[in-house]
């Protein structure tokens, strides 16, 4: 007989008795050594389990700051003023709730947890939308006391009803946001509005640790014969001329975390940080003169440091059921299928100064990172640098099947309109539209695999 090592041995034993094997296997370690193991709704609030002991006190600084109310600015002094005039939210974690994503707001109730981007047709100085001369870029449906928040937004929902390849129907929703109430004048009358839910913030480091010549060297263009080209965003970084490659948001509009937790407290919550220094309202709104400010900036650099270590250390729960009949069937065929073209089983992360605890680590976030035309359905009309309105990042799947667990809905895609996996995929069109045919045309059994193995990530 060959020698076996313990470690397998015990391996083999933990799964013949039912129970999670001792040491995982490789396809489990969805974050690499950075990967957590925990499938409570606590599952995407734990720092990366190799977290070194020099982030640690930024880590629960951050945690905190994420997660605890700004307020408004008074005379008293303090780290956790200067929220408004105009916002979204008081908290990071009023959207990202428990570090998951948010929800979409029910027929006529106003979103809670998404941002309501706007522009109007044509390129911003930067290069990317070109916002509304008096509303801006995005709609801050909330202000202060003293305040008129900008307008009130309300999405319909008009049923879709369609038929998989067995003849059993189905219905999809298709979502349209109305913007009403307007505070201070009208808004420009061809502005293009594009909801957007807030994902969950897992795993952002690791992503952002994908060297740029992985993602260069995956776009595809022109498309390859099975349709799927897959291009990089370029987008502006903020206080620089050039260009740079997007990995972060629905459409890959912003290059870090850094800069995208920046664009949160400013387009969010009205709060300023030494990168984002100005406030988020127009000077056509002019609310400065008379409001007191939080400070300058009102996010003092050592939280907007520990804010940024927070969301780039928050770590991926590993997969679950990976041995199972159904998930290991389901795995097959969503290779078969060409989901996997986009969605990226396993990516390599370079190195990083900063996080040697996210640096060369085989990760499996099932995302390529780059901009697919997803086709019409799918489209918001709104062009952010490179992407148009059909374009969308492949959205990574790690940690989807906890999704239900952590934030207790089963709403996906960029504005929330699935009610379940099957409708996020019967979504897909454009460069997607083979794949999705083939899925709706499976047997039941084999879409119930696909879904087992989505709902294993
Ligand atoms: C009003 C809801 C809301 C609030 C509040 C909010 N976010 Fe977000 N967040 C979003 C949305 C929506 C996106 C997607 C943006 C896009 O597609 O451009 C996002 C994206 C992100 C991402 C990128 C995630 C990814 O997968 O690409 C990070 C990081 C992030 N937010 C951090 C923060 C931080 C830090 C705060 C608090 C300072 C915060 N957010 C507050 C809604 C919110
Ligand atoms: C051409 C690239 C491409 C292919 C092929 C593709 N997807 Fe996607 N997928 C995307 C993009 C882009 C999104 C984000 C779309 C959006 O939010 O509007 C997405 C979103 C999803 C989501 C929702 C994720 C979330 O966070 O809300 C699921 C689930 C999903 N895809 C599963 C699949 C499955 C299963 C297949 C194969 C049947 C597949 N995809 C094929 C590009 C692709």
């Amino acid at each position: 007989m060959k020698a076996v090592g313990l470690t397998s041995l015990l391996a083999v034993l933990g799964a013949l008795a039912g129970g999670a094997a001792l040491a995982p296997a490789p396809e489990e370690l969805a974050g690499g050594e950075t990967t957590v193991f925990d499938t409570s709704p606590n599952a995407f609030s734990l720092s990366a389990r190799n977290l070194g002991e020099s982030h640690r006190a930024a880590f629960y600084v951050g945690h905190s700051f994420f997660n605890e109310n700004w307020l408004a600015a008074t005379a008293t002094v303090s780290s956790r003023d200067g929220l408004g005039p105009l916002f979204v939210a008081r908290s990071c974690s009023a959207c990202h709730v428990r570090d998951g994503r948010g929800a979409p707001p029910d027929d006529n109730l106003p979103p809670e947890m998404m941002a309501i981007r706007i522009s109007i047709p044509g390129r911003g100085p930067d290069g990317g939308p070109k916002p509304d001369p008096v509303y801006g870029g995005q709609i801050q449906t909330h202000a202060l006391p003293e305040v008129k928040p900008e307008a009130v937004v309300l999405p319909t929902y008009e049923e879709i009803s369609g038929a998989f390849g067995d003849g059993s129907r189905y219905t999809l929703r298709q979502p349209r946001y109305l913007i009403t109430e307007p505070g201070y004048g009208p808004m420009a009358s061809n502005v293009v509005v594009s909801p957007l839910v807030a994902p969950a913030v897992i795993g952002l480091g690791l992503l952002e640790a994908v060297p740029e010549k992985t993602l260069r060297a995956l776009a595809r263009q022109p498309a390859k014969p099975d349709g799927i080209g897959g291009k990089v965003n370029l987008v502006a970084e903020a206080g620089a001329r050039r260009k740079v490659v997007g990995r972060f948001g629905w459409k890959a509009e912003q290059p870090s975390v850094r800069q995208q937790s920046a664009m949160a407290f400013n387009g969010d919550m009205g709060l300023t940080t030494a990168l984002l220094p100005q406030e988020n309202y127009t000077a056509a709104e002019s609310l400065g003169r008379t409001l007191p400010s939080g400070g300058h900036p009102e996010v003092s650099d050592e939280i907007f440091e520990a804010v940024v270590v927070y969301a780039s250390t928050l770590a991926v729960p590993a997969r679950r059921n990976v041995t199972n009949e159904m998930v290991v069937r389901g795995e097959r065929l969503f290779a078969q299928l060409n989901c996997a073209a986009c969605h990226l089983p396993r990516l390599e992360t370079g190195k990083v100064r900063e996080f040697p605890e996210l640096s060369h680590q085989v990760i499996r976030p099932y995302t390529d990172l780059l901009l697919h035309d997803l086709g019409e359905g799918l489209s918001d009309h709104r062009q952010v640098f490179e992407a148009t309105g059909r374009e969308w990042r492949t959205a990574p799947l790690w940690g989807i099947g906890l999704v239900a667990t952590v934030n207790e809905h089963t709403f996906f895609l960029h504005d929330g309109r699935a009610r379940d996996l099957a409708e996020a995929i019967l979504w897909h069109g454009g460069e997607a539209e083979a794949a999705k045919e083939r899925f709706r045309n499976l047997p039941v059994l084999d879409r119930g695999a696909l879904l087992a193995f989505l709902n294993s990530l």
